[in-house]
């Protein structure tokens, strides 16, 4: 079937995900064909830079050999079944493996499919674990402005980015949402701290935290974050000290802490774990994105075995963990996870992220030379540059203007997938980008924002 006709065949049948679909009513949208590395394919052979891996989960480059081999070997032996009574090889190597990565304290291994149910499941983990404890009160999750954690009902009570969960607001769960550390408009009007600098503010934000949750000691049942990288709610970065504080609290107060590593877990920090960057262990560990290198489905939930050991009883006391998805730990997508680790280890990956991720948090404070940027942040192989329409002031742009939609769409005539967030362009670089490619990927970045810029009269 030749192109024209499969766009037209999209266009009527379908739905696409976070997609206003009357903006693609006069536009098509990019067809990608094939990808290899760090580039996407369009019918015509026209490549783009994957800058945000491809929903921030391509880790080793898109079809790396060694995860792809890791498959072709699972195909045709068994392709899938359910975990409920019956195991098989893959996620228990999987566990194993990750097992030796993860830090002491967290030792059990709760498989699903994504990053939404990882994190449902440490939310409904956490909860249960206190009815199951006869600690009946502690009912009430505490999360972070701007913070995302997937998209379910059960998640959204968690979110803290008002585009997203408005409408679904008498929906979801009431959580205890307080300000988050958004150092470039810090809530207790600090100084940015900038990662890697050595120096930190005294994280008054953090004050502000600990005041609110003190009033509900008794009622936390967790503190749902996600470590020093919030994504979807901009790409914000706080100091590693905040979640040492936050581990701290929930030690004082006797409430679980549960880190959502979705999209910072394998390597996008500079860090396997950005957790690592503290040295702090939480009670419920979420990953999967990146945990297949980002070729298949697959997330896992970490625990303790004191959580564990809360659930464990004779089936009359009531106490089983009633939650499974169809797809738990399927087969070929632990294959795929397995073929991720070899990659980690056989090409001492993340030895040479450390290097990049130095090199791309030092160059991409060029950009703040642009006149509409704002703020530059950034952490690992990830750097944000923050659109307003007054830098004196940081006024953002009327939403209306729709900037980052634009800087976007002038990215793609150059081969660049800058899908914003809201007026924050971001590179999200898979981790084997190499430091020609940064050094290029910014220059087209900054030309590009630039274009948009002058359009706007700067
Ligand atoms: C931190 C975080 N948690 C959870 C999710 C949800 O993951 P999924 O889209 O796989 O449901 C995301 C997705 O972007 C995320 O960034």
């Amino acid at each position: 079937m030749d192109i024209k006709d499969l766009m037209e065949m999209d266009k009527k049948l379908i739905w696409h995900p976070y997609t206003q679909m009357k903006d693609f009513e006069k536009r098509d949208l990019l067809f990608v064909d094939r990808a290899k590395g760090v580039y996407l394919y369009d019918h015509d052979g026209k490549r783009y830079f994957d800058t945000i891996s491809s929903w921030w989960c391509i880790t080793h480059g898109h079809n790396h050999p060694t995860i792809m081999e890791s498959i072709r070997g699972q195909l045709g032996r068994l392709d899938q079944v359910q975990f409920a009574g019956t195991t098989h090889q893959g996620p228990i190597l999987l566990a194993n493996r990750l097992n030796e990565l993860l830090p002491k304290g967290l030792e059990k291994f709760f498989f699903s499919d994504n990053g939404s149910t990882a994190v449902e499941v440490a939310l409904k983990m956490s909860f249960q674990y206190w009815k199951n404890k006869g600690i009946g009160q502690r009912e009430l999750f505490v999360s972070l402005e701007h913070g995302y954690h997937g998209d379910t009902l059960g998640t959204m009570g968690l979110g803290g980015v008002p585009a997203f969960e408005g409408p679904f607001d008498k929906l979801t769960f009431d959580s205890l949402r307080v300000a988050a550390p958004y150092c470039y408009r810090c809530p207790a009007g600090q100084d940015k701290y900038e990662p890697g600098s050595g120096r930190s503010c005294d994280l008054q934000c953090f004050h502000i935290l600990e005041e609110e949750v003190m009033q509900r000691a008794e009622n936390v049942c967790a503190i749902v974050v996600e470590p020093l990288l919030m994504g979807a709610g901009g790409m914000l970065c706080y100091p590693p000290e905040y979640i040492k504080k936050l581990r701290s609290l929930c030690d004082k107060i006797g409430a679980h802490l549960i880190f959502d590593e979705v999209a910072t877990g394998f390597g996008r920090t500079g860090k396997m774990f950005a957790m690592e960057h503290a040295d702090v262990c939480p009670d419920f560990l979420c990953l999967s994105k990146g945990i297949t290198g980002g070729t298949l489905p697959l997330a896992v939930t970490v625990t303790s075995e004191e959580v564990f050991q809360a659930f464990y009883a004779d089936y009359s006391e009531g106490k089983t963990f009633f939650h499974g998805h169809t797809f738990t730990a399927n087969p070929i997508c632990t294959a795929a996870a397995l073929g991720s680790l070899d990659v980690f280890e056989q090409e001492d990956v993340m030895s040479s992220v450390v290097k990049r991720s130095a090199f791309l948090q030092e160059e991409k404070f060029q950009l703040l030379e642009l006149p509409i940027v704002g703020d530059v942040r950034g952490i690992g192989m990830v750097a944000a540059f923050e659109l307003v329409a007054d830098k004196e002031t940081r006024r953002p742009f009327d939403s209306t203007k729709r900037v980052g939609w634009q800087v976007y769409l002038r990215g793609l005539e150059k081969g660049l997938v800058l899908r914003p967030l809201s007026d924050v362009i971001y590179l999200f670089l898979p981790l084997c980008t190499r430091k020609e490619e940064i050094e290029f990927l910014l220059y087209q970045t900054a030309s590009t924002i630039n274009e948009v810029s002058m359009e706007l009269g700067y």
